[in-house]
């Protein structure tokens, strides 16, 4: 386990402003613990009660909560229940004021591109697309592979998947051709949905060609469709490659939805761990779409008239339950947007607030340091007054982000809702329910309704007060993962081993006397770039992939923007020269591997690794001298060679 220790204590106190609190669906402490007590006392009870005012069910369900922890792991919600996502999050908002109203506002990377599509039109194309897929011979159950970036085309794929019951599987658009084959053979994928080019600070990528070298590598996938995000022409195989708007010209608007089992999984969506190859995280149906929607509607606190803006890419589990499946399920408004934070400028978040009257702004605390940097003349030019709540995920935020968007951005008026989960939970596991909690910058405060986190020491103990434990979960809630897709072992060991009987989160966290929740990172050989999840095992493999190299290890270290950086130390082999050419090879060799988001920051050649004499690499070595903390190695008794130590420190990057 890495070292885990309070960062900082953190003593300053903010209560939600009076106005916010005045209009909160839970405006007080109370209301939020007699709600909790009777989510977590009545799960069944209370559950059904949010299932039964929040979904739409052409069938109700037989059983509400049912699952084990244990030895034969199984998480089931709402059992013999029928229904359908895309139903849910389109045809039931038809009848009423909400068919005219915007369910996407989609803001391009160029200034002048833009779309709404109200609820009706949404409907349109996706059922109009739904009937594209099963013309293509897309099946209930079949896995849709989709790389696209942020377009509306996106989203009008993954409704229309949830349309007919098949299952989608989104590749960040970030993400090399080898991740992308990687996925889409593990997901036994038969169609890839891409886009010819797409925008990025100016650029154009080249994301078909990229997919093309994917294909090449998946003989299974036999059907590629292309949406012309720009006026360009791409490579186009005879026989496999159909343009989009081709097949959408004469698609009928009419689909049935296809009434989808509780259970049925939903989509897959791969996420890093400690070891191995990433994992396909299952999400099923109505337990996920329930929590994602609860989540936006009690943590975000959100209103009919609110511009909704999350500003994550939606091949991140965050777009997908947060610009997607919550905002839609309650009929909201999701602006959607396909640039960068800083391009044409560094105002271009608060450009889009201005120009949207955005209410609610979610974002990381990474974008949220850049921006911090660029200085608040960015900010101060544009009316920010529509903001009402700010959310933060991805990473802990650090008190000094916090502060800067609490009274830059949020004029202290504000709640700053610091949401933590993962990929695996679906939707938001703590955060702070943003009319009843006085907050502390950088803590994510109390669990949300029928979440029991524990903190258990490494021996399976309940951490006391301040002392750091494992992040746990007791018990589940409606939007866990149902498991690994292909693989069920993978699920238990991953997950419910370390800590048996619970769920165990892979972050380490400790309570405060005030029963507040601070995040302290992960405990595992994840590392978290820009918010993003990287295995270093993952590096590791691409580093030692390459002709030159004999071994590598890779550690984070701490980075002023990124939150984390990726510091490698590589072993050459025999007779092989470190330069900084070979440097740069071994970069741009990563980046191919994986995508841009693995580069290293740093490298360093070492002849040799810091190894016990079972010949385990001690990471905590390589860690500490990442860090610059060289006084703080500790123990180096137990290793081999100790002299390998004064050689990393000599030639610390
Ligand atoms: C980290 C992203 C502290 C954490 C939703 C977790 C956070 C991993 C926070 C999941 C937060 C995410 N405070 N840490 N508010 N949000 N994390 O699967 O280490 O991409 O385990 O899901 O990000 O990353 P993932």
């Amino acid at each position: 386990m890495a070292e885990m220790k309070s960062m900082m204590v953190e003593n300053r106190v903010f209560n939600p402003s009076p106005e916010f609190v005045a209009k909160a669906r839970v405006n007080s402490l109370e209301q939020y613990k007699e709600m909790y007590k009777r989510s977590v006392e009545n799960p069944n009870e209370f559950w059904a009660q949010m299932a039964e005012e929040n979904l739409t069910w052409f069938k109700k369900w037989e059983t509400v909560e049912e699952y084990s922890f244990t030895d034969d792991i199984y998480i089931r919600y709402f059992a013999g229940g029928k229904l359908n996502v895309s139903y849910n999050c389109l045809d039931r908002h038809l009848d009423g004021p909400r068919k005219n109203k915007a369910a996407i506002i989609w803001q391009g990377e160029p200034l002048e591109d833009s779309k709404t599509y109200t609820y009706q039109q949404l409907h349109n194309e996706v059922c109009k697309f739904a009937n594209v897929l099963k013309s293509q011979g897309v099946k209930r159950g079949d896995r849709v592979g989709i790389y696209l970036p942020m377009i509306p085309e996106l989203v009008i794929a993954m409704l229309a998947c949830t349309r007919i019951g098949a299952i989608h599987c989104i590749v960040f658009g970030g993400f090399s051709a080898e991740a992308i084959r990687d996925r889409m053979l593990d997901a036994k994928a038969e169609i890839l949905i891409t886009n010819n080019f797409g925008y990025r600070s100016g650029k154009f990528l080249g994301s078909k060609d990229v997919a093309d070298a994917a294909m090449a590598q998946c003989p299974d996938i036999k059907k590629c469709i292309v949406v012309k995000r720009v006026d360009k022409e791409c490579n186009m195989v005879e026989g496999r490659d159909v343009y989009w708007d081709d097949l959408m010209a004469t698609a009928s608007n009419k689909c049935e939805p296809e009434a989808m089992d509780s259970e049925d999984p939903l989509f897959i969506l791969y996420t890093s761990g400690s070891t191995g190859k990433p994992k396909g995280a299952m999400h099923t149906t109505a337990g996920y779409h329930l929590y994602a929607m609860m989540t936006v509607k009690y943590f975000f606190d959100i209103r009919d008239e609110d511009v909704y803006f999350c500003t994550a890419d939606i091949g991140w589990v965050t777009g997908h339950s947060y610009c997607v499946y919550g905002p839609l399920g309650l009929g909201a408004t999701s602006l959607i947007f396909e640039g960068v934070p800083n391009y044409p400028a560094p105002d271009r978040f608060w450009q889009i607030v201005e120009k949207y009257g955005v209410n609610i702004l979610y974002t990381a605390p990474t974008a949220i340091r850049a921006m911090m940097k660029d200085g608040d003349q960015w900010p101060k030019g544009r009316d920010l007054s529509s903001l009402r709540l700010l959310a933060s995920v991805g990473e802990p935020i650090n008190p000094e982000a916090w502060m800067w968007y609490y009274t830059v951005i949020g004029k202290e008026k504000c709640p700053i809702v610091d949401t933590w989960w993962q990929t695996e939970t679906g939707g938001h596991l703590i955060a702070p329910m943003p009319g009843a909690h006085p907050m502390k910058p950088g803590s994510a405060v109390n669990p949300f309704f029928g979440v029991v986190p524990v903190l258990l020491t490494a021996e399976g103990k309940e951490a006391g007060v301040n002392e750091g434990g494992h992040l746990c979960m007791k018990k589940p809630w409606p939007g866990i993962m149902r498991g690994v897709y292909g693989d069920p072992n993978r699920f238990k060991e991953t997950y419910f081993v370390q800590q048996p009987g619970h769920y165990f989160s892979g972050d380490g966290a400790r309570k405060d006397e005030d029963g507040y929740y601070w995040l302290l990172g992960r405990v595992d050989d994840v590392i978290n770039v820009s918010g993003h999840r990287m295995g270093t095992a993952e590096v590791e493999s691409a580093l030692v992939a390459h002709a030159t190299v004999a071994e590598a290890a890779v550690v984070g270290f701490p980075h002023d923007i990124k939150g984390e950086g990726i510091y490698a130390y590589v072993t050459l082999k025999e007779g092989v020269e470190g330069t900084d050419e070979l440097k740069k090879e071994l970069v741009a060799h990563v980046r191919k591997e994986i995508g841009p988001i693995a580069s290293p920051d740093k490298i360093q050649f070492t002849p040799g690794m810091p190894k016990t004499r079972s010949g385990k690499i001690m990471r905590r070595i390589l860690r500490k001298i990442a860090a610059g903390a060289v006084d703080e190695l500790g123990d180096t008794s137990t290793l081999a060679d100790s002299t390998v130590v004064d050689n990393l420190v000599a030639n610390r990057q």
